[in-house]
């Protein structure tokens, strides 16, 4: 199974090019907890990356955010060998990466594993075919199946048609496409993705987001996907990490990260969600069948998104009723509730009297 694992990985810079002693210092003062990121910097050692632990399952979007320097491309660099762990472990397909020689890296990083940037440099002077068809063509595949494969994964992308095109006659928005085809086309089972949707304008950017949530169905890759734009993870995330100054403070679901964030940090990094279109009715139902499901008016699965939760709740004159995919109902979501989790619902509930005061 082509899981992707990783336990207690460290990334220490030190400060000149032999510094294997300092940086392993390094990492066992962070590990008893002697010492901690800043300490480490006033000496000239970055902590990139500290103690990161996760599993990834196949078919799953695995999403790594954080603010700028927070660790995510070190990370992101580790899992595909271009970087070596100071320590931990990283394990992809039964295979432990962190073990293998630079040759045997080489070839695991051709065959299994491709990574999409933020800026996708394509060819120019090769068309959109040959492009596409690079990876395969670094991994020797001959040139009748690479343009099979590279016009499938292009298909896949939404750019049948464009094979014979040049690069600058596509819009960054396609050319980025472009991008996700060549990684597509070696068949690899795990994708890297770092920024991969950042500079695109933000419907382009949705429509790439709904690709690649459409073509993970079908495809059921293992995605590690980096990005600091929180509606970004939202969307795409089936488990979440949020990095600070090189630790992951937190991992879990969208609706985990919304509704119980870690600290203060994760705290202020929520804030701008749109709460009503991430959480559904089961992160806010309660089990109690409150609705009146024979009283025939509307009701919803536990999937459905509150925005729609709340255009049904406008409608009807109680709790709106969950239904299972039977129509038995399953709970119900009171119109309070609603409201209080598409705010925040940590917030305490204030009292008039006070308030007045
Ligand atoms: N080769 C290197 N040598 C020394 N320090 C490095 C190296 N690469 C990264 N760093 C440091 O490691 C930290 C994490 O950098 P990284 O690029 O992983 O952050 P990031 O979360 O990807 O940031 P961004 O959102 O800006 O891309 C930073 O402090 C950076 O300066
Ligand atoms: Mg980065």
């Amino acid at each position: 199974m082509s899981t992707l694992i990783a336990e207690h990985v460290y990334k220490v810079f030190g400060k000149g090019p032999d510094n294997g002693a300092a940086v392993a210092k390094a990492v066992r003062a962070l590990e008893s907890g002697e010492t901690d990121r800043d300490e480490l910097r006033a000496e000239g050692t970055t902590a990139a990356v500290i103690d990161a632990s996760f599993r990834v399952e196949p078919g799953q979007i695995f999403v790594v955010m954080g603010l700028s320097g927070s660790g995510k491309s070190t990370l992101l660099r580790m899992l595909n060998g271009l970087l070596e762990p100071t320590a931990g472990r990283i394990l992809f397909d039964g295979e432990d990466l962190t073990a293998l020689s630079p040759a045997e890296m080489r070839r695991v990083r051709s065959t299994k594993i491709s990574m999409v940037f933020q800026h996708f440099a394509l060819f120019p002077h090769r068309d959109v075919l040959e492009n596409a068809g690079y990876g395969l063509e670094v991994q020797g595949v001959p040139r009748a199946e690479r343009e099979r494969r590279a016009a499938e994964a292009l298909a896949l992308c939404g750019l049948g048609g464009w094979e014979k095109s040049w690069p600058d006659e596509l819009s960054g928005g396609m050319q980025q496409r472009v991008g996700l085809a060549r990684a597509l086309a070696t068949d690899a089972d795990l994708l890297l993705m770092d920024e991969s949707f950042s500079a695109l304008d933000p419907l382009i950017r949705r429509d790439m987001q709904d690709q690649l949530l459409e073509l993970q169905k079908s495809l059921g890759k293992t995605i590690v996907f980096i990005t600091h734009d929180l509606n970004e993870a939202m969307r795409l995330g089936d488990s979440i990490a949020v990095m600070r100054d090189g630790r992951i403070v937190q991992q879990g679901t969208a609706e985990d990260i919304l509704t119980r964030p870690a600290d203060d940090y994760v705290a202020s990094f929520i804030q701008d969600v749109d709460r009503s279109r991430v959480l559904t009715a089961d992160a806010v139902m309660t089990g109690d069948p409150g609705g009146r499901p024979d009283c025939g008016c509307p009701t919803v699965s536990a999937g459905t998104p509150l925005a729609d939760v709340c255009a049904v709740s406008a409608r009807v004159q109680h709790d709106v009723a969950v239904t299972a995919e039977d129509g038995t109902v399953v709970g119900s979501v009171p119109q309070g509730r609603l409201v209080a989790f598409i705010g925040d619902e940590r917030r305490a509930v204030l009292d008039c009297a006070e308030v007045a005061a």
